[in-house]
């Protein structure tokens, strides 16, 4: 074994499961964040993590309005779903720009990508500072799948989804 960087691990431990992360915009509609970095930490009860970093606008939306969806884009949303990591909602309308078709599911949490193979209803519990990212560790009010999707995967760290 040789010493290397923590991002060169993330490219040797790559894929990651990926995932679009739909918030509420204090502007009104949906933000949509690209995230590889989310992990289950609780079956009972159902709860998942997401780590986003500090300089982006999702944190500060999840923050504000305490729920999310976490939604794992079938591979057809590649381009799409890729274009959500590249610039920030506080510049671009990612909702309109992708024309990722999102839909209400219910009341008090953001829409879920309609392209979805699994999509969870995520209820903010805690946010941990975590050097330059914070996770969010949230319960899962409800899981939605469709198995004929094949989602998308995170290869060599954030650099291509297949
Ligand atoms: C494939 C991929 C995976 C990503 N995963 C994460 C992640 O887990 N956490 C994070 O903070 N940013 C991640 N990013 C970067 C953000 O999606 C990117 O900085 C985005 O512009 C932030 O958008 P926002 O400011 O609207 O939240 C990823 C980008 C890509 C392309």
């Amino acid at each position: 074994m040789e010493e290397i960087t923590i991002s060169q691990a993330e490219v040797l431990t790559s894929p990651n499961p990926f995932a679009i992360i739909v918030s509420y915009k204090p502007s009104g509609g949906a933000n949509l964040t690209a995230a590889s970095w989310w992990t289950y930490v609780s079956n009972r009860p159902a709860m998942v993590a997401v780590s986003l970093s500090q300089k982006g606008f999702a944190g500060e939306c999840i923050t504000q309005y305490g729920t999310f969806t976490l939604c794992v884009p079938d591979k057809a949303l590649a381009e799409q779903a890729f274009y959500c990591g590249t610039v920030s909602g506080r510049v671009e309308d990612k909702a309109a720009i992708s024309k990722i078709a999102l839909r209400q599911w219910k009341e008090g949490f953001p829409p879920v990508v309609e392209n979805s193979q699994v999509a969870m209803l995520c209820r903010l519990e805690r946010a941990v500072p975590a050097g330059d990212h914070t996770l969010y560790i949230a319960q899962v009010e409800q899981v939605l799948a469709d198995s004929s999707k094949q989602g998308l995967k995170a290869y060599d760290g954030y650099r291509r989804l297949e």
